[in-house]
């Protein structure tokens, strides 16, 4: 039997996130919501029951801090680091600016590293914990006209994978997820601004279809289980086939 654990997701407002924060509710754990609605986050903390939430841009400097402080003071301690919060672009790479670079590798990249820095030393502490970063197919092989993306979610990687050797002897497992195309809101706009065709893209998938936000919570959920304990510094590609090529 798998105890209850303490988990802090980012980008649970919605998405990918919203569904992974119902399916670790639903097994019995205790969750700490954020995103930037604060009505949504309302509406799925009082659905799910959550320990909590704090509503802000995980970008503004000092609200890392503040959210786990905040989740500590919901949830006394944090077992489970899920980060998750993300956002695309598509551009050509010369119609990158710099400022595309500091958001996009700020909230893809640095925030999530700075969550890993304000939660380990309690893990080692405590001598279990586990991260879960939600990379991208894009971080795994590549993906053109998209490559400020791809760049901030192959760091994930990297750093899942440092993060698993630091972290193993202290019972810490850290991986990450890639997975391809999941129909949310960030998929969407990309289809309703035209960068993207649904038939084109559909076509470009071994499987012919979309991921379901379901199938990513049902692999977070397993890999914080007891049975995936040995499961560390993976990056695992959860893509309809879409990275053979
Ligand atoms: N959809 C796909 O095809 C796909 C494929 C591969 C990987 N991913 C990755 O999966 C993760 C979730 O994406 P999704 O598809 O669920 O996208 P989504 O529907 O757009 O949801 C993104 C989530 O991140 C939050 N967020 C975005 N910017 C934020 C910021 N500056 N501060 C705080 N929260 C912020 C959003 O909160 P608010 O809405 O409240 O602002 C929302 O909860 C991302 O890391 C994405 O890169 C997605």
């Amino acid at each position: 039997m798998n105890k209850s654990k303490n988990i802090l997701i980012t980008g649970s407002s919605g998405g990918i996130g919203a569904k992974i924060a119902e399916k670790l509710s639903d097994e019995g754990h205790k969750l700490f919501l954020t995103g930037r609605n604060e009505e949504k986050l309302t509406d799925l903390s009082k659905k799910i029951n959550a320990a909590g939430f704090l509503s802000g841009c995980l970008s503004e400097n000092d609200f890392p801090k503040k959210l786990v402080n905040s989740a500590h003071e919901n949830m006394g301690s944090i077992d489970v680091l899920i980060n998750n919060a993300g956002a695309y672009l598509w551009s050509p790479v010369e119609k990158i600016s710099e400022d595309d670079v500091r958001k996009i590798i700020k909230l893809n990249l640095e925030v999530p590293y700075r969550l890993c820095t304000l939660v380990t030393a309690e893990m080692k502490q405590n001598r279990w914990g586990r991260i879960i970063n939600i990379g991208s197919i894009s971080g795994a092989v590549g993906e053109a006209n998209a490559s400020l993306y791809s760049a901030s979610k192959a760091g994930l990687i990297g750093l899942s994978k440092s993060l698993a050797l630091e972290l193993a002897e202290y019972g810490i497992a850290v991986n990450t997820i890639n997975p391809g195309w999941v129909k949310t809101n960030l998929t969407v706009e990309c289809l309703d601004s035209g960068q993207i065709d649904e038939a084109e893209q559909l076509e470009m998938i071994p499987q012919k279809r979309w991921i379901e936000p379901q199938e990513i919570a049902d692999l977070v959920n397993y890999l914080i289980s007891d049975s995936a304990q040995g499961i560390t510094g993976q990056s695992l590609n959860l893509c309809c086939g879409l990275s053979l090529g």
